[in-house]
C-alpha cells in the first residue's frame, strides 16, 4: 500500500503503526519532504523489510503515475497536505496545488491502475474537521454537517473531500474518508500551538496567544488518530465518512495554563513561572471560534474510542519534547531540509 505524507506528523505515526502491525504488507511512504516532512521521524522503522520510501511530489501527475505503476498498491492512505492554517493565509496557492490538484493526481493514478477492477482496493482520504466551519457555544460537527470552510486551508481540504466523493459516485472508486479534530503528540512541527509553547516555555520565551485565547479546539492524541485510521482503512464501509475526535474541548488559554503547570513541574520551576510568559497577540484573520466533533458513528460502528485522558497525553508530549532536544533543534534550524536538498538534488 501507499501512504502519502508519511514523513509528516500524523503520517509518520500511521506508517510506524502499519509497518509494525502488518509485516506482510509492503508500506510505501510517498512524500515530497517539504519543511514539514522529516525522515528523522521514522529512524526506528526505516530498515524494516516491508518499508520503502519514495520521494515524490503529488502535484507531479507523471511521477505519481510512475510510482503507482511501480508498486501496484491495493490501498492508498492519503495524508500528504499543506496543513498549517497560518501558512495558508499567507500563501493560498500552495494549498490549492498540493491539497486539491495533488489529491486529483492520486485519484487519477488509482483509477488508472485499478481500471475498474476494484475488488480488495481502497482509497482512504484523511481530512479535517475544519471543513465544517466554526461552531458557536453549542453543538457538534456530525458527518452530515454542511461544509462551510473559512480558511484557504480548510477550503482546499473541503475541495479535496468533494473530489474524492465525486470519484466514488462517478467512477465507482472505492473510498473512505475521515475528518479529525486537532491532533497533538510527539513529532508535531514546532510552529503549531502545543509544540511551539513547549519550546518557548523551555527557553523562557513569550507564548503567543491569538486574540483573547477563547477559541476552542477538540484535541486528540496522535496515536489515537493513527489507530482510528487503521480501523477505518480495514473495517470502514465503502463510500463512508467517519468523524474522529477526542471529546476533549479546551479554550486555548486554559490549555496553555495547564501546559504551563506541567512544564513548571517538569523543569523544577516554582508554579506560576511559565504562565508569566503568556502574551496575547493580534488575532488570526478569520479565526474559527470553536471546533467540536461528534465521533459516535466511528465508536458505534467500528468500536474505536480515544485511549488517553488529555492531562496524561499532554504530559507524555512534554516528556517527548524534553527528551528529544536533538530532533527539535534539527527541525528548528532547518538542517534536515538542507540535507534533503543535497541528498536528493541529483534524482
Ligand atoms: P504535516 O504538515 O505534519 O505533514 C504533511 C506531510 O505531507 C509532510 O511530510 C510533507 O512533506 C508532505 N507533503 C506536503 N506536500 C506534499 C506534496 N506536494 N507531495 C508529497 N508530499 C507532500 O501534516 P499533518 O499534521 O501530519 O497532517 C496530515 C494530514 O492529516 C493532512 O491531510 C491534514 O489535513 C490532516 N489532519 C491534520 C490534523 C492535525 O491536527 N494536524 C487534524 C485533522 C486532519
Ligand atoms: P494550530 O495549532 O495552528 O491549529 P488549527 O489552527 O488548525 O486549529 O492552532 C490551534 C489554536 O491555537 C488555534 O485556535 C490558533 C491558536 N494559536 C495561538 O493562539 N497561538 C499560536 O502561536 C498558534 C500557532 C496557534
Amino acid at each position: 500500500m501507499i501512504i502519502t505524507g508519511g514523513a509528516g506528523f500524523i503520517g509518520s505515526h500511521v506508517v510506524r503503526l502499519f509497518v509494525n502491525k502488518y509485516p506482510d504488507d509492503r508500506i510505501v511512504n510517498l512524500d515530497k519532504l517539504t519543511y514539514a516532512g522529516n525522515l528523522e521521524n521514522l529512524t526506528d522503522i526505516d530498515r524494516k523489510s516491508n518499508y520503502v520510501f519514495e520521494k515524490a511530489d503529488i502535484t507531479d501527475a507523471g511521477r505519481i503515475r510512475d510510482v503507482f505503476e511501480k508498486y501496484c498498491p491495493d490501498g492508498v492512505i492519503h495524508l500528504a497536505a499543506e496543513s498549517h492554517v497560518d501558512r495558508s493565509i499567507s500563501n493560498p496557492m500552495e494549498f490549492i496545488m498540493t491539497n486539491v490538484v495533488g489529491t486529483v493526481n492520486l485519484l487519477n493514478a488509482a483509477r488508472a491502475l485499478w481500471n475498474g477492477n476494484f475488488e480488495g482496493k481502497r482509497f482512504y482520504h484523511v481530512s479535517t474537521d475544519e471543513v465544517y466551519g466554526s461552531l458557536g457555544r453549542e453543538g457538534f460537527f456530525a458527518e452530515t454537517s454542511p461544509y462551510d470552510p473559512r480558511s484557504p486551508y480548510s477550503a482546499s481540504k473541503a475541495s479535496s473531500d468533494h473530489l474524492v466523493r465525486a470519484y466514488h459516485h462517478t467512477y465507482g472508486l472505492p473510498v473512505t474518508l475521515s475528518n479529525c479534530s486537532n491532533n497533538y503528540g510527539p513529532n508535531h512541527f514546532p510552529e503549531k500551538l502545543i509544540p511551539l509553547s513547549i519550546n518557548n516555555i523551555k527557553n523562557s520565551k513569550p507564548i503567543p496567544i491569538y486574540g483573547k485565547g477563547e477559541n476552542v479546539r477538540d484535541w486528540l492524541y496522535v496515536l489515537d488518530h493513527a489507530r482510528a485510521i487503521d480501523t477505518v482503512f480495514h473495517n470502514g464501509r465503502n463510500g463512508e465518512t467517519y468523524n474522529i475526535g477526542g471529546n476533549n474541548e479546551w479554550t486555548n488559554i486554559d490549555l496553555i495554563r495547564l501546559l504551563c503547570r506541567i512544564m513548571d513541574s517538569k523543569l523544577g520551576r516554582p508554579e506560576g513561572t511559565s504562565a508569566q510568559l503568556i502574551t496575547f497577540v493580534k488575532d488570526r484573520a478569520g479565526h474559527d471560534m470553536r471546533y467540536a466533533i461528534d465521533s459516535s458513528k466511528l465508536q458505534r460502528e467500528l468500536g474505536w474510542k480515544p485511549s488517553l485522558q488529555f492531562e496524561e497525553g499532554l504530559e507524555k508530549t512534554a516528556d517527548w519534547y524534553l527528551a528529544n532536544e536533538k530532533w527539535l533543534q534539527g527541525v528548528i534550524s532547518g538542517d534536515y531540509e538542507k540535507y534533503y536538498q543535497k541528498q536528493y538534488s541529483s534524482r
